[in-house]
Order: C-alpha cells, then structure tokens, then sequence
C-alpha cells in the first residue's frame, strides 16, 4: 500500500502543478487537490487519526520533560484540590498548534484553553495531561486525550502514556489498537472474578456525591478494584481487557471522549449509572467489557440502599 501511494501521490501532485500552471484550470486543479489529499488519508501519512496521535506524542515528550521539575502547581476553579501546571498549559498548546496546522478550519474544546470556533463541522476534545494529581506527585500514571467530534459523533480517539509509550488508538468502525496491535475488551462475565476502576470528582470534600455508596457496593462484590487516577487510561484499560469494568460519578467530556470510542472499537459498552445512552456532556459514566455491565448497573441501583452518614466539611 505504502509503495502504490508513493508513486500515487507525488504523481497527483504534479498532475495538480501542470494543470494550474500550464492551463489555470483551477477547478480541475481542486479536483486533482482534494484527490491527493484523499491518497494521503488512505496510506495514513494525513489523516486524522495520525495526526491525533502525532500530538499526542508530542504532548507526551512534553510532560515527561516537565515529569519532576515543575516550577509551579497553581490550582483552579477555587478548589484547592483541582490542580494545573505549566506541563498541562505546554502541552496543550503544542496539541493545538499540531491540529490547526493541519486542520485550520477546525474547532477546539480543550481543557486549559476552552472552545475555539471552527468553520469545519470537526471538534478535537483535548485533555492534554490527564492524571494531574499524580503528575505532581511524579507517580507514574497519566495520559494525554484527544478526540475528534464529528456532528456530535465521536470519529477518532487517542490515549498515550507518556511514560510505557502505549499509544491506544480508535477509528470509529475500524477497532482499537495498542502500539497497532489489534485490542478486545476482556470476556469475564462474573462480577466476582473482575477487576474494577473508579475515581473520584474534585469536589468530593463538599460533595461526596454518594461516592462511598457506590465504592462500597462494588467493594462488597467485586474480586478487585483499583483507582488509577487518570479516567482517559481507566478506559483505554478496559479496552484492552486489562480492566473490566470502570465508573466515575462526574468526568468531563476530554476526560472520556477518546476513552469512550476505545470501549466501543474494542467490542465493550457505555452507558449512564441506570444502563441508558452515555452522554459525553454528562457526567456519569458507566463502562465495561459488556458482559458484566447489568451486573454493575444492578450494583449502582442497590448502592442507593447503603445508608453512610457523611458530614461534609464546613
Ligand atoms: C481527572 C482524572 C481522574 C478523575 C478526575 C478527572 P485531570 O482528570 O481523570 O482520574 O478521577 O475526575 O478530573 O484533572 O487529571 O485531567
Ligand atoms: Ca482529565
Ligand atoms: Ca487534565
């Protein structure tokens, strides 16, 4: 493939050159354009999902530079435990000026810097270091996120370890892959016998958002269960069946939007806490291989019956 298209493109390229050149038919020229533009998409040197993960590398190389010598933790939104740094601000910044340069009729939502208006109906959902609070700590866990909204569909999504160099990575309809090997989510259809994720909101002092409840009721009946601290990993681990089911109370669209087309791709499911249609806009998210999911729906709903008294600080 690589080969065809090396001759392919740079012979509509000069296709291109000669008719404006030497007969200024533009549209035919266009026509030639967008050709080339197409034959760089198939052998996968201009598309989208090469690009994601081009930012995503880099991004990456960014934080593990930063990794251990941050000059300032600044915290945001008045909460003392919603943390940011200049590796957050660093990378995000590359993020967008790597999918600009290539895409620059597109639209942003990124964490640190906000949405950005594009002509183009395509959306990239940035979250350029996802596990702040471990990052500040040099524990080892946290990724960076990109993923690519098209007419409120997720078409593309990105998670990179900076840190094992695992780049997870999906086409809607075409799978997920680890490093490029293909990844299915895991077969265990016991509750008893999976190995679970969560995490916790950062108002969680004020509002504990019957968190405990939650943690408790799965605590009682699961066989593991783990808090890794980045959400964009939690999923892209149940992607690869390294996990086999994952919850959080309230995550934002970047926290899971590229997490969420790895669950899909890799053969697993997303829903609400009540087993309904996920919303990337909204805040619950309930994640797993499939097999075990009415399971944990069922956990959630007798989690409400769990009476623990919590009094929030004044
Ligand atoms: C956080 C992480 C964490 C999750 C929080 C997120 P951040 O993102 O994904 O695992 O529990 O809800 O906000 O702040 O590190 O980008
Ligand atoms: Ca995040
Ligand atoms: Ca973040």
């Amino acid at each position: 493939m690589y080969a065809v298209c090396f001759f392919f493109v740079p012979m509509l390229q000069r296709l291109n050159e000669a008719l404006h050149t030497a007969y200024g038919i533009k549209h035919i020229a266009a026509i030639a354009q967008s050709f080339v533009f197409y034959g760089m998409n198939m052998i996968g040197e201009n598309n989208y999902l090469k690009t994601a993960e081009r930012a995503a590398r880099e991004a990456g190389a960014i934080l593990l530079h930063h990794l251990g010598d941050l000059r300032e933790i600044e915290t945001k939104n008045d909460n003392p435990l919603n943390l940011v740094t200049e590796a957050d601000r660093n990378a995000e910044k590359r993020i967008v000026e790597v999918l600009l340069e290539a895409y620059p009729d597109h639209a942003i939502l990124g964490e640190e810097s906000g949405a950005h208006e594009g002509a183009a109906p395509y959306r990239w959902i940035i979250d350029p270091l996802d596990g702040t609070t471990n990052y500040t700590h040099d524990f080892p866990i946290f990724s960076v996120s990109i993923a690519l909204e098209h007419e409120g569909r997720i078409e593309v999504g990105v998670v990179y370890d900076p840190v094992r160099d695992e780049m997870f990575s999906a086409e809607r309809g075409k799978g997920a892959s680890l490093n490029g090997e293909r990844i299915h989510v895991s077969e265990e259809d016991e509750i008893g016998r999976s190995m679970l994720v969560t995490g916790f909101p950062y108002n969680i002092h004020d509002n504990p958002d019957h968190c405990y409840e939650r943690f408790i009721g799965f605590l009682s009946e699961a066989q593991a269960i783990r808090r890794l601290g980045s959400a964009a990993l939690d999923c892209a681990y149940v992607a690869a069946g390294r996990l086999d089911g994952f919850w959080e109370v309230a995550l934002q669209p970047w926290d899971k939007a590229a997490g969420q087309l790895l669950i899909e791709e890799a053969g697993g499911k997303i829903t609400n806490f009540e087993g309904e249609e996920h919303d990337i806009y909204a805040l619950p998210l309930l994640a797993s291989n499939g097999r075990i999911h009415d399971q944990m729906v069922r956990v959630l709903a007798d989690a409400k019956l769990i009476s623990i008294t919590i009094t929030p600080r004044s």
